[in-house]
């Protein structure tokens, strides 16, 4: 089976400014990643602040390039030194911060309907009609439309940020600390509607987290970096129950846990109603 995602030995260096009689110099943020994702899976990516995790992201999306190695997106190359305007379509990024991502000037419906105007043919009644049902579709409402994003909360900007993200049919989902701004209960809601469109549109997840019952909850496998290495990936099951590098074992038994139980409880009690709410 073809993956959605495969990253071959990527490397990612940053230049640093020499100084007076200093050479200038380069920080190696990532060094050597390779990892593969199926369709329909999660890739969780866990490691300490500054291991290069954002970086990642950014190189998975297309938004800043690798210094070396070979990125494939359904087993299509990445070609560095081009536009590579269709594979950008299929990758698409939902970030942290549901407060600096989405820009205050622009209306909820021009925000979700520009990827169609710069991706697609359709017209304006049909881009018009495609934003309304994303609306509703991530738990919003239709009258949602013309408001600016400083009317909404916390987790309903993030769920305006995984519409637009959604917008124009993407393979795969970049989630760089998608939830860890939000309140614990809003936490949960948001991960019940991933895991639901996950389902629906058989995505692809790359989901960065530091949040290890996040995590547990969500992933198929785990990969755990430091220092822009990977030092442990696998299954999510055989990372969590027998942790091999020393530094997972640390990570492991340091981080305090969510209350997951809470969580778990919550997505059940919602499953069992059959109902979605907005949060
Ligand atoms: N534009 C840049 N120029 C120079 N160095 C950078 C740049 N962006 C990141 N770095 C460095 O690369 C390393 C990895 O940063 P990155 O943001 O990817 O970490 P992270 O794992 O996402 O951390 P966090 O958990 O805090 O978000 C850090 O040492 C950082 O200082
Ligand atoms: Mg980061």
């Amino acid at each position: 089976m073809t993956a959605v995602l495969e990253a071959r030995h990527i490397v990612r260096d940053y230049p640093v400014a020499g100084g007076f009689l200093r050479k200038d110099s380069a920080v190696r943020a990532l060094n050597d990643v390779s990892f593969r994702v199926e369709q329909g899976k999660t890739l969780a990516i866990v490691g300490e602040s500054g291991c290069g995790k954002s970086t990642l992201a950014r190189i998975l999306t297309l938004i800043d390039p690798a210094t070396a190695g070979e990125l494939l997106i359904d087993g299509e190359a990445v070609n560095l030194a081009g536009m590579n305007a269709e594979l950008r379509r299929k990758v698409q990024i939902v970030f942290q911060n549901p407060y600096g991502s989405l820009n205050p000037r622009q209306k909820v419906g021009d925000m979700l309907m520009e990827p169609l105007v710069l991706n697609t043919k359709d017209n304006a009644k049909l881009r018009r009609e495609k934003a309304m049902a994303m609306l509703t579709r991530v738990g919003l409402m239709p009258e949602h439309f013309n408001r600016y994003p400083h009317m909404f909360s916390g987790g309903q900007r993030q769920r305006l940020a995984i519409a637009r993200a959604l917008m124009v049919n993407p393979r795969l989902l970049v989630l760089d600390e998608p939830v860890s701004a939000l309140d614990l209960s809003v936490q949960a809601q948001v991960l019940n509607l991933l895991a639901d469109l996950q389902d629906e549109f058989n995505l692809t997840y790359v989901f960065i987290s530091h949040d290890l019952s996040v995590v547990r909850y969500i992933a198929d496998e785990v990969m755990v970096m430091f220092k822009g290495e990977v030092v442990e990936y696998g299954t999510r099951d055989a990372v969590f129950d027998a942790p091999q590098h020393a530094y997972t074992q640390k990570l492991f038994s340091a981080t305090p846990v969510t209350d997951i139980e809470a969580i778990r409880a919550r997505v059940a009690r919602r499953r069992a109603a059959g109902i979605g709410s907005a949060a």
